[in-house]
C-alpha cells in the first residue's frame, strides 16, 4: 500500500505536503507550460498589496554560489488587476493561498476583506517582512504587538479564508510566532528570505539593489530553516507549520517534515527547474516507502531529539 502523502492543515487538506511559494510562482497560472499546477498540494501567489507597486530599479536578483540574494521591493500589479487574473490559476491548482502585505496595518485588513468575497482562494498568508510606513519604515515583523494586530485584524476580516502568518527568519525568540498564533492565525510559515548582501567586485558596490542588500534564499538557507522549523514545533507542538526556506527536492521536504513542518513550500528551486514542483511530489511516493513511512503526520517532529 502506499503511504498517504495527505497534509491536514485544519483549513484545508492538502493531497501532498509540497507548496510553491510565493514571489517564485507568479501571480497567475504563469508556470502552467511547464507543469500541471493541480499536482503540487497548494500555489502561493506572488504578494500582493493594495496599489500597484514598481519595486525596486535592477539588478533586483544577484546570485550566490549557493542560493539568491533578492531586493525585488515586493512589485505588483495590485489587487484590482491581480484579481482579474486569477481565476486562471484557481481554475488550474488544487488549492490556492494568497500572499497579501500592507504598507499601514489598516491595508493588511483591507486586503484580507477583499479577499474573503473571492472564490477559490483557500487561504491568505500574511507577509509581516515588510515596512510600516506610518512608522518610519520599522518591519511590522520586528514587531509582536503589531503582529498581533495584524493577524487579529486579518482573521476578522477574511472569516472563510485561512490565515497564514508568514514570520521573518527566527533569530532569538519566539515571541512573534506566538503572538500571530495567540491572536488568530491558523498557521504560520517559518520563515523567509534572511538579510543577505555581496559585493560586486567590477562596480566596486554592494549587491543587490541600490541598497546593497536583500533577502538570501535557496540551499544556503536550508539548515537555518531546518532548526528554525525545530525550534517552533518544540516551543508549539500543536502549530500548524509551512516551512519555507532552501527546500529543492524531495529529500529536503521529507526532512522538513521530520523537523516538524506540516507542509513545506518550494521556492528558488523553482527558478532553476520550473516543473520542480511536479518533479519533488513524483518522487516523494518511492522516498518514503524506502524509508518506511506510512504518512506525513507520522513522520512531522520524527527527527526531534526527545
Ligand atoms: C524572487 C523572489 C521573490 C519573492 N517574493 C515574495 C513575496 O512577494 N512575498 C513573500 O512572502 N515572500 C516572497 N519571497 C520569499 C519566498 O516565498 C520564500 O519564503 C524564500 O525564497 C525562501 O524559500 P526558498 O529558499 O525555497 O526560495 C520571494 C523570494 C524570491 C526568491
Amino acid at each position: 500500500m502506499s503511504a498517504d502523502l495527505t497534509v491536514d492543515l485544519g483549513f484545508v487538506t492538502l493531497s501532498n505536503p509540497v507548496i510553491l511559494a510565493s514571489g517564485t510562482a507568479g501571480h497567475a497560472d504563469e508556470l502552467a507550460p511547464y507543469m500541471d499546477l493541480s499536482i503540487p498540494g497548494a500555489i502561493i501567489t506572488k504578494g500582493i498589496s493594495l496599489r500597484p507597486r514598481t519595486g525596486n530599479p535592477a539588478p533586483r536578483i544577484w546570485e550566490t554560489s549557493s542560493g539568491l540574494i533578492n531586493s525585488i521591493g515586493l512589485e505588483n500589479p495590485g489587487i484590482d488587476v491581480f484579481l482579474r487574473s486569477l481565476p486562471s490559476l484557481v481554475s488550474k491548482a488544487s488549492v490556492v493561498g494568497v500572499n497579501i502585505f500592507g504598507e499601514t496595518v489598516s491595508e493588511y485588513a483591507d486586503l484580507a476583506r477583499r479577499l474573503n468575497e473571492v472564490d477559490g482562494i483557500s487561504f491568505i498568508e500574511v507577509n509581516v517582512s515588510c515596512p510600516n510606513v506610518e512608522k518610519g519604515g520599522e518591519h511590522f515583523g520586528h514587531n509582536p504587538d503589531l503582529v498581533r494586530e495584524i493577524t487579529h485584524l486579518c482573521r476578522q476580516a477574511a472569516p472563510s479564508k485561512g490565515i497564514v502568518v508568514k514570520v521573518p527568519p527566527i533569530i532569538g525568540g519566539m515571541d512573534v510566532c506566538e503572538a500571530a498564533l495567540d491572536s488568530g492565525a491558523d498557521a504560520i510559515t517559518v520563515s523567509n528570505t534572511i538579510p543577505a548582501a555581496d559585493v560586486d567586485l567590477s562596480s566596486g558596490r554592494m549587491v543587490p539593489g541600490t541598497a546593497g542588500r536583500g533577502g538570501l534564499s535557496g540551499p544556503a538557507v536550508f539548515p537555518i530553516t531546518v532548526n528554525a522549523v525545530r525550534q517552533v514545533r518544540q516551543a508549539f507542538p500543536g502549530a500548524k507549520i509551512l516551512a519555507s526556506g532552501g527546500a529543492a527536492g524531495s529529500k529536503d521536504v521529507l526532512k522538513l517534515i521530520m523537523a516538524g513542518a506540516d507542509a513545506v513550500q518550494i521556492g528558488t528551486v523553482t527558478f532553476l527547474d520550473p516543473a520542480a514542483g511536479e518533479r519533488i511530489v513524483g518522487e516523494l511516493p518511492e522516498l518514503v516507502e524506502r524509508l518506511g513511512i506510512d504518512s506525513m503526520s507520522a513522520a512531522r517532529g520524527s527527527a526531534i531529539p526527545a
